[in-house]
Protein backbone atom coordinates (compact mmCIF):
# COMPACT_ATOMS: atom_id res chain seq x y z
CA UNK A 1 0.00 0.00 0.00
CA UNK A 2 1.25 3.21 -0.82
CA UNK A 3 -0.92 5.35 1.88
CA UNK A 4 0.76 5.75 4.85
CA UNK A 5 -1.81 5.61 7.72
CA UNK A 6 -1.10 6.86 11.20
CA UNK A 7 -0.62 3.91 12.80
CA UNK A 8 -2.68 3.89 16.17
CA UNK A 9 -6.09 3.99 16.74
CA UNK A 10 -7.73 6.51 18.99
CA UNK A 11 -9.23 5.72 21.78
CA UNK A 12 -9.54 8.65 23.94
CA UNK A 13 -10.58 12.34 22.56
CA UNK A 14 -10.46 16.20 23.58
CA UNK A 15 -13.06 18.09 21.73
CA UNK A 16 -12.22 21.14 19.55
CA UNK A 17 -13.20 25.01 20.29
CA UNK A 18 -14.38 26.47 16.93
CA UNK A 19 -14.41 30.04 16.86
CA UNK A 20 -14.76 32.75 14.56
CA UNK A 21 -12.33 35.31 12.94
CA UNK A 22 -13.90 38.11 14.48
CA UNK A 23 -13.57 35.96 17.92
CA UNK A 24 -10.07 35.62 17.14
CA UNK A 25 -8.75 39.22 16.13
CA UNK A 26 -10.36 40.09 19.10
CA UNK A 27 -8.60 37.34 21.53
CA UNK A 28 -5.36 38.04 19.63
CA UNK A 29 -5.27 41.63 20.10
CA UNK A 30 -6.32 40.94 23.71
CA UNK A 31 -2.92 39.05 23.57
CA UNK A 32 -1.12 42.11 22.81
CA UNK A 33 -0.37 39.87 19.52
CA UNK A 34 1.83 37.43 21.75
CA UNK A 35 0.33 33.72 20.76
CA UNK A 36 1.89 32.46 24.19
CA UNK A 37 -0.61 34.72 25.59
CA UNK A 38 -3.54 32.72 24.25
CA UNK A 39 -5.46 30.85 26.08
CA UNK A 40 -4.84 27.12 24.20
CA UNK A 41 -8.76 26.52 24.00
CA UNK A 42 -9.02 29.88 21.62
CA UNK A 43 -7.14 27.70 19.66
CA UNK A 44 -8.21 25.68 16.95
CA UNK A 45 -5.07 23.51 15.66
CA UNK A 46 -1.98 24.07 18.28
CA UNK A 47 1.24 24.03 16.09
CA UNK A 48 2.96 25.95 18.75
CA UNK A 49 5.26 23.71 19.85
CA UNK A 50 5.94 19.47 19.68
CA UNK A 51 7.21 19.65 23.42
CA UNK A 52 4.80 18.29 25.30
CA UNK A 53 2.14 18.38 23.99
CA UNK A 54 2.58 13.93 22.83
CA UNK A 55 -0.63 11.93 22.71
CA UNK A 56 0.42 9.05 25.30
CA UNK A 57 -0.33 5.62 24.02
CA UNK A 58 -2.40 3.14 26.73
CA UNK A 59 0.94 1.70 27.54
CA UNK A 60 2.03 4.98 29.06
CA UNK A 61 -0.99 5.61 30.52
CA UNK A 62 -0.64 2.08 31.91
CA UNK A 63 2.94 2.86 33.15
CA UNK A 64 1.98 5.79 34.81
CA UNK A 65 -0.39 3.34 37.05
CA UNK A 66 3.26 1.61 38.51
CA UNK A 67 4.95 4.76 39.44
CA UNK A 68 6.51 4.90 42.43
CA UNK A 69 6.52 8.19 44.27
CA UNK A 70 8.92 7.26 47.29
CA UNK A 71 11.46 10.19 47.49
CA UNK A 72 14.75 8.35 46.94
CA UNK A 73 15.50 4.77 44.95
CA UNK A 74 12.09 4.68 43.23
CA UNK A 75 11.84 1.22 41.30
CA UNK A 76 10.51 4.22 38.49
CA UNK A 77 13.78 5.57 38.69
CA UNK A 78 15.59 2.19 37.93
CA UNK A 79 13.07 1.51 35.10
CA UNK A 80 13.82 5.39 33.58
CA UNK A 81 17.79 5.14 33.95
CA UNK A 82 17.85 1.64 32.45
CA UNK A 83 15.77 2.86 29.52
CA UNK A 84 17.65 5.72 28.99
CA UNK A 85 20.94 4.44 29.09
CA UNK A 86 19.58 1.43 27.12
CA UNK A 87 19.02 4.05 23.99
CA UNK A 88 21.96 6.27 25.00
CA UNK A 89 24.57 4.64 27.08
CA UNK A 90 25.81 7.36 29.08
CA UNK A 91 27.49 6.02 32.40
CA UNK A 92 25.44 8.90 34.54
CA UNK A 93 21.67 9.33 34.10
CA UNK A 94 20.23 12.39 35.70
CA UNK A 95 16.43 13.35 35.83
CA UNK A 96 15.22 16.99 35.54
CA UNK A 97 11.91 18.33 34.71
CA UNK A 98 12.39 19.29 31.46
CA UNK A 99 15.25 20.10 28.84
CA UNK A 100 16.00 24.10 30.10
CA UNK A 101 16.63 22.37 33.35
CA UNK A 102 19.39 19.94 32.23
CA UNK A 103 20.58 22.71 30.44
CA UNK A 104 21.07 24.98 33.73
CA UNK A 105 22.55 22.15 35.15
CA UNK A 106 25.42 21.58 32.52
CA UNK A 107 26.06 25.25 31.86
CA UNK A 108 26.40 26.65 35.33
CA UNK A 109 28.93 23.84 35.92
CA UNK A 110 30.78 24.24 32.53
CA UNK A 111 30.05 27.97 31.59
CA UNK A 112 31.98 31.03 32.68
CA UNK A 113 31.89 34.65 32.01
CA UNK A 114 34.06 35.02 28.70
CA UNK A 115 33.66 31.60 27.84
CA UNK A 116 31.98 30.74 23.99
CA UNK A 117 29.96 27.41 23.28
CA UNK A 118 29.48 26.63 19.15
CA UNK A 119 27.21 24.61 18.43
CA UNK A 120 25.51 23.40 14.80
CA UNK A 121 22.62 25.63 16.48
CA UNK A 122 21.61 26.08 19.16
CA UNK A 123 18.02 26.48 20.58
CA UNK A 124 16.83 29.42 22.41
CA UNK A 125 16.76 27.64 25.76
CA UNK A 126 20.41 27.10 25.32
CA UNK A 127 21.28 30.12 24.34
CA UNK A 128 19.55 31.81 27.45
CA UNK A 129 21.51 29.16 29.84
CA UNK A 130 24.62 29.69 28.12
CA UNK A 131 24.53 33.53 28.32
CA UNK A 132 23.11 33.49 32.09
CA UNK A 133 26.08 31.90 32.94
CA UNK A 134 27.60 35.22 31.13
CA UNK A 135 28.96 32.79 27.86
CA UNK A 136 28.50 33.31 24.24
CA UNK A 137 26.48 31.00 22.26
CA UNK A 138 28.18 30.88 18.77
CA UNK A 139 26.41 29.08 15.99
CA UNK A 140 28.17 27.27 13.13
CA UNK A 141 25.43 25.53 10.66
CA UNK A 142 26.77 24.52 7.30
CA UNK A 143 25.66 27.24 4.27
CA UNK A 144 23.29 25.57 3.21
CA UNK A 145 21.38 25.50 6.24
CA UNK A 146 20.96 29.25 6.62
CA UNK A 147 19.34 28.88 2.60
CA UNK A 148 15.33 27.58 3.32
CA UNK A 149 14.88 26.75 -0.26
CA UNK A 150 18.01 25.12 -0.79
CA UNK A 151 17.78 20.69 -1.01
CA UNK A 152 20.68 19.24 1.29
CA UNK A 153 19.88 15.80 3.25
CA UNK A 154 21.79 16.99 5.87
CA UNK A 155 20.80 20.58 6.60
CA UNK A 156 21.37 20.39 10.15
CA UNK A 157 24.83 19.80 10.12
CA UNK A 158 27.68 21.60 11.63
CA UNK A 159 30.53 23.07 9.56
CA UNK A 160 33.37 21.46 10.11
CA UNK A 161 36.11 23.53 8.71
CA UNK A 162 34.75 26.67 10.70
CA UNK A 163 34.64 24.51 13.90
CA UNK A 164 38.37 23.58 13.43
CA UNK A 165 38.87 27.92 13.09
CA UNK A 166 37.06 28.37 15.63
CA UNK A 167 39.10 26.18 18.31
CA UNK A 168 42.41 27.03 16.81
CA UNK A 169 41.18 30.70 17.26
CA UNK A 170 38.99 30.79 20.72
CA UNK A 171 39.75 27.24 22.19
CA UNK A 172 41.41 28.40 25.82
CA UNK A 173 37.54 30.01 26.42
CA UNK A 174 35.89 26.75 24.84
CA UNK A 175 34.66 24.59 27.68
CA UNK A 176 32.91 22.08 25.13
CA UNK A 177 30.98 21.54 21.62
CA UNK A 178 27.24 21.28 21.14
CA UNK A 179 25.82 19.63 18.73
CA UNK A 180 21.94 19.99 18.26
CA UNK A 181 19.99 16.89 16.97
CA UNK A 182 17.61 17.26 14.62
CA UNK A 183 18.26 21.13 14.48
CA UNK A 184 15.13 22.78 15.56
CA UNK A 185 16.31 26.30 15.51
CA UNK A 186 17.82 25.57 11.81
CA UNK A 187 14.45 23.60 10.36
CA UNK A 188 14.14 20.62 12.25
CA UNK A 189 16.89 19.43 10.38
CA UNK A 190 18.88 16.30 10.51
CA UNK A 191 22.62 15.88 11.20
CA UNK A 192 24.84 13.32 9.63
CA UNK A 193 26.42 10.49 11.66
CA UNK A 194 29.07 11.39 9.72
CA UNK A 195 28.86 15.28 10.83
CA UNK A 196 28.61 14.46 14.48
CA UNK A 197 32.01 11.96 13.89
CA UNK A 198 33.81 15.35 12.52
CA UNK A 199 32.72 17.44 15.06
CA UNK A 200 33.79 14.87 17.79
CA UNK A 201 37.04 14.17 16.36
CA UNK A 202 37.68 18.03 15.95
CA UNK A 203 36.41 18.66 19.48
CA UNK A 204 38.22 15.80 20.85
CA UNK A 205 41.64 17.02 19.23
CA UNK A 206 41.18 20.15 21.18
CA UNK A 207 40.75 18.43 24.50
CA UNK A 208 37.13 19.32 24.61
CA UNK A 209 33.77 17.68 25.32
CA UNK A 210 31.20 16.76 22.94
CA UNK A 211 27.61 17.26 24.36
CA UNK A 212 24.16 16.38 21.66
CA UNK A 213 21.44 18.19 22.68
CA UNK A 214 19.12 15.09 22.16
CA UNK A 215 15.50 16.36 22.11
CA UNK A 216 14.90 15.06 18.51
CA UNK A 217 17.21 11.54 18.36
CA UNK A 218 14.58 9.27 16.86
CA UNK A 219 13.41 11.53 14.14
CA UNK A 220 17.35 12.23 13.27
CA UNK A 221 17.61 7.92 13.16
CA UNK A 222 15.38 7.56 11.06
CA UNK A 223 16.87 10.42 8.48
CA UNK A 224 20.28 8.88 9.27
CA UNK A 225 18.43 5.27 8.08
CA UNK A 226 16.90 7.25 4.97
CA UNK A 227 19.79 9.41 3.58
CA UNK A 228 22.85 8.33 4.84
CA UNK A 229 25.39 5.88 2.61
CA UNK A 230 25.64 2.65 4.36
CA UNK A 231 22.62 2.72 7.11
CA UNK A 232 19.49 2.05 4.98
CA UNK A 233 19.67 -1.94 6.50
CA UNK A 234 20.52 -0.64 10.14
CA UNK A 235 17.77 -0.59 13.12
CA UNK A 236 16.91 2.59 14.79
CA UNK A 237 18.01 1.87 18.23
CA UNK A 238 21.66 1.17 16.86
CA UNK A 239 22.13 4.44 15.04
CA UNK A 240 20.67 5.90 17.86
CA UNK A 241 23.66 4.21 19.99
CA UNK A 242 26.21 5.22 16.99
CA UNK A 243 24.87 8.75 17.34
CA UNK A 244 25.53 8.92 21.51
CA UNK A 245 28.83 6.76 21.80
CA UNK A 246 30.82 9.75 19.80
CA UNK A 247 29.77 12.36 22.86
CA UNK A 248 30.65 12.93 26.35
CA UNK A 249 26.95 13.45 27.32
CA UNK A 250 23.84 15.33 26.44
CA UNK A 251 21.28 17.22 27.75
CA UNK A 252 17.25 16.02 26.59
CA UNK A 253 13.99 16.97 27.00
CA UNK A 254 11.68 13.96 27.23
CA UNK A 255 8.24 16.58 25.99
CA UNK A 256 9.87 15.39 22.23
CA UNK A 257 11.32 12.48 21.65
CA UNK A 258 10.03 10.43 24.75
CA UNK A 259 6.40 11.01 24.30
CA UNK A 260 6.37 12.57 27.90
CA UNK A 261 4.23 16.10 28.60
CA UNK A 262 7.24 16.67 31.15
CA UNK A 263 10.93 15.67 32.17
CA UNK A 264 14.25 15.39 30.75
CA UNK A 265 17.82 14.44 31.67
CA UNK A 266 21.64 15.40 31.46
CA UNK A 267 23.43 12.31 30.98
CA UNK A 268 27.53 12.03 31.22
CA UNK A 269 30.27 10.02 31.31
CA UNK A 270 32.39 12.30 33.67
CA UNK A 271 32.19 11.15 37.10
CA UNK A 272 33.17 14.16 38.78
CA UNK A 273 30.69 16.18 36.50
CA UNK A 274 28.09 14.22 37.03
CA UNK A 275 28.91 14.60 40.98
CA UNK A 276 28.67 18.26 40.90
CA UNK A 277 25.64 18.28 38.48
CA UNK A 278 23.55 15.76 41.30
CA UNK A 279 24.92 17.99 44.14
CA UNK A 280 23.44 20.96 42.29
CA UNK A 281 20.33 19.09 41.39
CA UNK A 282 19.69 18.57 45.01
CA UNK A 283 19.51 22.29 45.47
CA UNK A 284 17.45 22.96 42.42
CA UNK A 285 15.31 20.03 41.01
CA UNK A 286 15.35 17.18 43.64
CA UNK A 287 17.05 14.01 44.92
CA UNK A 288 19.20 12.31 42.12
CA UNK A 289 16.57 9.64 42.01
CA UNK A 290 13.87 11.77 40.79
CA UNK A 291 15.15 15.13 39.75
CA UNK A 292 12.08 17.16 39.10
CA UNK A 293 9.38 14.43 38.05
CA UNK A 294 6.88 12.48 39.63
CA UNK A 295 7.39 8.76 39.61
CA UNK A 296 5.08 8.47 37.18
CA UNK A 297 7.01 11.04 34.63
CA UNK A 298 9.41 8.76 34.93
CA UNK A 299 7.64 5.72 34.34
CA UNK A 300 6.19 7.72 30.97
CA UNK A 301 9.65 7.99 29.71
CA UNK A 302 10.64 4.76 30.15
CA UNK A 303 7.69 3.54 27.57
CA UNK A 304 7.84 6.41 25.63
CA UNK A 305 11.71 5.65 25.07
CA UNK A 306 10.74 2.24 23.90
CA UNK A 307 8.00 3.50 21.52
CA UNK A 308 9.58 6.30 19.93
CA UNK A 309 12.48 4.30 17.74
CA UNK A 310 9.41 2.18 16.31
CA UNK A 311 9.96 2.75 12.65
CA UNK A 312 6.02 2.44 11.26
CA UNK A 313 5.70 5.47 13.61
CA UNK A 314 8.74 7.36 12.43
CA UNK A 315 7.74 6.89 8.85
CA UNK A 316 4.30 8.33 9.38
CA UNK A 317 5.72 11.01 11.91
CA UNK A 318 8.44 12.47 9.07
CA UNK A 319 5.68 12.11 6.08
CA UNK A 320 3.17 14.00 8.11
CA UNK A 321 5.12 16.83 7.61
CA UNK A 322 6.53 16.18 4.40
CA UNK A 323 3.14 16.10 3.21
CA UNK A 324 2.40 19.60 4.47
CA UNK A 325 5.52 20.95 2.77
CA UNK A 326 4.98 19.30 -0.16
CA UNK A 327 1.53 21.20 -0.95
CA UNK A 328 2.57 24.46 0.43
CA UNK A 329 5.26 24.23 -2.07
CA UNK A 330 3.22 22.69 -4.45
CA UNK A 331 1.18 26.28 -4.25
CA UNK A 332 3.94 28.34 -3.83
CA UNK A 333 4.63 29.10 -0.34
CA UNK A 334 8.10 29.35 0.18
CA UNK A 335 9.03 26.03 2.82
CA UNK A 336 12.33 24.99 4.06
CA UNK A 337 13.14 22.40 2.09
CA UNK A 338 13.35 19.41 2.54
CA UNK A 339 10.57 18.82 5.31
CA UNK A 340 12.23 18.68 8.50
CA UNK A 341 11.09 15.60 11.26
CA UNK A 342 8.68 17.17 13.42
CA UNK A 343 7.44 20.47 11.86
CA UNK A 344 6.97 22.49 8.98
CA UNK A 345 9.05 25.59 8.35
CA UNK A 346 7.25 28.83 6.20
CA UNK A 347 10.08 30.91 5.04
CA UNK A 348 8.11 34.30 6.03
CA UNK A 349 10.97 36.61 4.76
CA UNK A 350 10.20 35.18 1.39
CA UNK A 351 6.18 35.30 1.56
CA UNK A 352 6.07 38.67 2.94
CA UNK A 353 8.81 40.56 1.53
CA UNK A 354 7.11 43.69 1.79
CA UNK A 355 7.56 43.59 5.96
CA UNK A 356 11.05 44.04 6.75
CA UNK A 357 12.53 41.82 9.08
CA UNK A 358 12.85 44.34 12.19
CA UNK A 359 8.95 44.39 11.93
CA UNK A 360 8.93 40.48 12.23
CA UNK A 361 7.58 39.13 8.98
CA UNK A 362 7.83 35.35 10.61
CA UNK A 363 5.53 36.95 13.43
CA UNK A 364 3.35 39.09 11.15
CA UNK A 365 2.63 35.68 9.43
CA UNK A 366 2.12 33.88 12.70
CA UNK A 367 -0.23 36.21 14.16
CA UNK A 368 -2.19 36.27 10.36
CA UNK A 369 -2.43 32.41 10.59
CA UNK A 370 -4.16 32.35 14.17
CA UNK A 371 -6.81 35.21 12.68
CA UNK A 372 -7.52 33.59 9.72
CA UNK A 373 -7.94 29.52 10.72
CA UNK A 374 -7.00 29.40 14.48
CA UNK A 375 -3.47 27.62 14.11
CA UNK A 376 -1.08 28.55 15.99
CA UNK A 377 2.47 28.46 14.84
CA UNK A 378 5.45 29.99 16.07
CA UNK A 379 8.22 32.25 15.09
CA UNK A 380 11.52 31.68 14.87
CA UNK A 381 12.99 34.71 13.99
CA UNK A 382 14.08 38.34 14.65
CA UNK A 383 11.44 38.25 17.32
CA UNK A 384 13.02 34.88 18.85
CA UNK A 385 16.38 35.86 17.92
CA UNK A 386 17.03 39.44 17.34
CA UNK A 387 18.10 41.18 20.64
CA UNK A 388 21.14 41.01 21.67
CA UNK A 389 22.47 40.53 25.23
CA UNK A 390 23.31 44.72 25.36
CA UNK A 391 19.98 45.18 24.07
CA UNK A 392 20.38 45.98 20.51
CA UNK A 393 18.66 44.58 17.77
CA UNK A 394 19.74 42.96 14.29
CA UNK A 395 17.41 41.07 12.23
CA UNK A 396 18.52 37.28 12.34
CA UNK A 397 19.62 34.78 9.90
CA UNK A 398 15.86 33.49 9.18
CA UNK A 399 12.53 34.39 9.73
CA UNK A 400 10.48 31.13 9.82
CA UNK A 401 7.14 30.24 10.76
CA UNK A 402 6.86 26.95 12.53
CA UNK A 403 4.09 24.84 12.48
CA UNK A 404 4.99 22.02 15.00
CA UNK A 405 3.27 18.78 14.78
CA UNK A 406 2.02 17.16 18.26
CA UNK A 407 3.29 13.47 18.20
CA UNK A 408 0.23 11.10 17.53
CA UNK A 409 -2.50 13.92 17.96
CA UNK A 410 -3.84 15.36 14.41
CA UNK A 411 -4.91 14.00 11.21
CA UNK A 412 -4.44 13.73 7.81
CA UNK A 413 -7.88 16.01 7.82
CA UNK A 414 -6.09 18.74 10.22
CA UNK A 415 -3.19 18.39 7.42
CA UNK A 416 -5.36 19.41 5.54
CA UNK A 417 -6.95 22.31 7.27
CA UNK A 418 -3.40 23.73 7.40
CA UNK A 419 -2.94 23.59 3.70
CA UNK A 420 -6.30 25.34 2.94
CA UNK A 421 -5.48 27.92 5.36
CA UNK A 422 -2.03 28.77 3.64
CA UNK A 423 -4.11 29.08 0.33
CA UNK A 424 -6.85 31.43 2.03
CA UNK A 425 -3.65 33.50 3.71
CA UNK A 426 -1.75 33.36 -0.09
CA UNK A 427 -4.67 35.29 -1.44
CA UNK A 428 -4.37 38.22 0.94
CA UNK A 429 -0.85 38.36 1.76
CA UNK A 430 0.21 41.63 0.26
CA UNK A 431 -2.58 43.36 2.88
CA UNK A 432 -0.84 41.59 6.27
CA UNK A 433 0.88 44.27 8.51
CA UNK A 434 4.12 44.17 10.36
CA UNK A 435 4.24 44.82 14.05
CA UNK A 436 6.59 46.23 16.24
CA UNK A 437 7.59 46.00 19.82
CA UNK A 438 5.93 47.65 22.77
CA UNK A 439 7.26 45.91 25.96
CA UNK A 440 9.84 43.14 26.24
CA UNK A 441 11.69 41.27 28.77
CA UNK A 442 15.77 41.73 28.23
CA UNK A 443 16.05 37.58 27.55
CA UNK A 444 13.99 35.26 25.43
CA UNK A 445 11.72 37.85 24.90
CA UNK A 446 9.33 36.16 22.37
CA UNK A 447 7.54 34.14 25.29
CA UNK A 448 6.19 37.55 26.52
CA UNK A 449 6.94 40.15 24.56
CA UNK A 450 3.49 42.54 24.02
CA UNK A 451 3.23 43.50 19.93
CA UNK A 452 0.88 46.13 18.20
CA UNK A 453 0.21 46.08 14.67
CA UNK A 454 2.35 48.29 12.45
C1 LIG B 1 16.45 21.64 20.48
C2 LIG B 1 15.86 21.94 21.83
N1 LIG B 1 16.66 22.00 22.90
C3 LIG B 1 16.16 22.24 24.13
C4 LIG B 1 14.82 22.47 24.33
C5 LIG B 1 14.33 22.75 25.75
O1 LIG B 1 13.55 21.73 26.25
P1 LIG B 1 12.39 22.02 27.34
O2 LIG B 1 11.30 22.74 26.62
O3 LIG B 1 11.98 20.67 27.82
O4 LIG B 1 12.98 22.84 28.43
C6 LIG B 1 13.97 22.45 23.25
C7 LIG B 1 12.52 22.72 23.46
O5 LIG B 1 11.78 23.13 22.60
C8 LIG B 1 14.48 22.17 21.96
O6 LIG B 1 13.70 22.10 20.88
Amino acid sequence: MKTIIEPFRIKSVEPIRMTTRAERERLLSEARYNLFKLHSDDVIIDLLTDSGTSAMSAAQWGAVMTGDESYAGAPSFYRFEAAVRDLVGFRHVIPTHQGRAAEHLLFTLIARPGDAIPSNTHFDTTRGNIEAAGAEAVDLPIPEGRKPAIEHPFKGNMDLAALEAFLADHGPRTPAVMMTVTNNAGGGQPVSLENIRGAAKIARAHGKPLFIDGCRFAENAWFIKLREAGQGGRAIPDIVRDMFALADGMTMSAKKDAFANIGGWLAVNDDALAEAARTRLIQTEGFPTYGGLAGRDLDAIAQGLKEIVDEDYLRYRVRTNAYVTERLDAMGVPVVKPAGGHAVFIDARAFLPHIPPLQYPGHALACALYEEAGIRGCEIGTVMFGRKPDGTEAPAAMDLVRLAMPRRVYTQSHADYIVEAFEELTARKDALRGLKIVKEPKMMRHFRAEFEKV
